[in-house]
């Protein structure tokens, strides 16, 4: 019932060229997949270029952030409306290294998500803890804040697009993945906890994935996970072929 989501998080890397390159290899791998959606989350000044090479393909593209207002002097910025008028159809928000790096808050993530849904950009909420949180045992503790701050506002009836991402800052281009147990864990405090803001039936068909050094070879083993419904991969979605095993072997569980 929940379609799984596959997603390319490309960070800071390809330049418009490269990321046509990439395309050009990847999409002739993936064009049969039909089990889970894909889709790339390139840089800004790629990001045009990929919604329009993959028009009428299996894959789709985001944004990896964006401002929550439509207009304003916010250097630097890209709002909801630029991204609708470039066709964009998805967003990542409260990725770990925007709160770490770009002082994200979950304030602001909330009005990017509210923004988010007004514009009907499908929005990939990333949450997660740091080692040092997880280690004082405060894991439930943290996922359960980012949920309630993230959803805080919202109503159940406008959340079927919305997709969560755990993402533990531990395991992010680490190479320390979670175990399939504990990825498990922390979906089910998410869901769990989105039930409670939107109900069940929003929580239960909501997708959460997972990611965090998410390779060709350990996909598998979390995606037969129950509350596992799919990945955000950044090291390793940027070669096409192992981006495509990624996708190939998710379904092999
Ligand atoms: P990683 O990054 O796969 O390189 O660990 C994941 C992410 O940051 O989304």
């Amino acid at each position: 019932m929940r379609k799984p989501l596959i997603a390319a998080n490309w960070k800071m890397y390809k330049t418009p060229k490269e990321s046509l390159a990439f395309l050009s290899e990847f999409l002739p791998l993936v064009k049969d997949h039909t089990a889970s959606e894909i889709a790339i989350f390139p840089t800004m000044s790629s990001l045009g270029y990929v919604i329009e090479a993959t028009k009428g393909t299996n894959v789709t593209a985001g944004a990896q952030t964006m401002h929550w207002l439509n207009e304003g002097p916010y250097t630097g910025q890209t709002s909801p409306t630029m991204l609708e008028s470039i066709d964009c159809t998805r967003v990542l928000l409260g990725h770990s290294e925007r709160r770490i790096y770009a002082h994200e808050t979950d304030d602001m993530v909330n009005l990017k998500l509210k923004a988010a849904l007004d514009h009907e950009l499908i929005p990939v909420v990333c949450v997660g803890e740091t080692l040092d949180k997880r280690q004082s045992g405060l894991t439930e503790a943290v996922l359960r804040w980012q949920i309630a701050c993230a959803l805080n506002g919202i109503k159940g009836a406008s959340c079927g697009s919305v997709v969560i991402a755990y993402e533990p800052v531990w395991a992010i281009g680490t190479g320390s993945v979670a175990t399939p147990e504990q990825a498990n864990e922390a979906h089910a405090i998410i869901r769990r906890e989105v039930a409670t803001h939107l109900g069940l039936p929003c929580a239960s068909g909501m997708r959460i994935l997972y990611g965090g050094s998410v390779k060709p070879d350990n996909v598998a083993s979390l995606m037969s996970q129950p509350e596992i419904d799919g990945a955000l991969v950044g090291g390793a979605s940027l070669q096409a072929r192992s981006f495509a095993e990624i996708i190939h072997n998710s379904t092999a569980a």
